[in-house]
């Protein structure tokens, strides 16, 4: 059904998945805008959904309370003109930048491993279907959310590497960073987000695996592009 309606509405979908720091949201974004097409940070869903219940008091642990509140998330993505910078608004209150934290990001590895979470958040997620194509970046893109991708790409890269990345990142936002507790940090997200029974952080048995470790993001644009242009052939 599901790859019906993708081909039936020539929708492509080119789904990149892979840990923290792997370079996915930077790819991603530099090749929807290659494209000409869509972007949809998952990710950002799961940020917002462990912001929402901080903010609304709902403990981790309540299964159902988290689920009732992913389902009803009023949240918005507001694109420039050119589709360059997405805005993001929980409840009316812009949180772009907010939910770029590493406490943010260990919050929604919690909640995205409650499967009634996944399952509130799944068709909102679809929903980013549209013409001309969709990049579909996350940890379950290919394996779950759009599993008739055309292309599925599955970014590595050694957990010293991306450490180093986000260290880089979180700085030139002018936020708090300390190297070796981001190692500690990503190291234990990792765990939990391969480990999860829902839907857990691993490559599609189709995808295409570049290890990102020794490459510039131009490079693994250039080869993600390459591979997109070869099965649309
Ligand atoms: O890509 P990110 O760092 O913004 O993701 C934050 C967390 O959300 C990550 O630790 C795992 C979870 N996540 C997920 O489980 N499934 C997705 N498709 C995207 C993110």
């Amino acid at each position: 059904m599901e790859s019906e309606e993708m081909t039936e509405h020539g929708v492509d979908v080119v789904a990149i998945d892979g840990p923290s720091g792997s370079g996915k949201g930077t790819i991603s974004r530099l090749l929807a805008n290659k494209l000409g097409w869509h972007f949809l940070d998952s990710g950002a869903l799961y940020r917002l959904v462990g912001l929402a219940a901080r903010r609304h008091s709902i403990n981790f642990d309540d299964e159902q309370g988290l689920a009732t509140l992913a389902a009803h998330l009023d949240v918005e993505f507001v694109s420039d003109d050119e589709g360059n910078e997405t805005r993001i608004f929980l409840e009316g209150e812009e949180v772009t930048d907010g939910i770029r934290s590493e406490d943010c990001g260990n919050d929604a590895s919690k909640v995205a491993a409650v499967q009634s979470v996944r399952d509130a958040l799944f068709e909102r997620q679809r929903a980013f279907l549209h013409a001309p194509g969709l990049i579909a970046d996350g940890r379950d893109m290919g394996t779950v959310v759009f599993p008739d991708a055309r292309l599925k790409i599955f970014l590595t890269a050694s957990l010293e590497e991306r450490a180093s990345r986000r260290y880089k990142q979180l700085k030139e936002k002018g936020m708090d960073a300390n190297l070796s507790a981001l190692l500690d940090e990503l190291a234990l997200r990792d765990e939990r987000d391969r480990n999860r029974s829902a839907a857990p952080l691993v490559a599609a048995k189709d995808a295409v695996t570049i290890d990102t470790s020794d490459l510039g993001i131009e490079q693994v644009v250039a080869e993600v592009y390459a591979l997109w242009q070869r099965v649309s052939d």
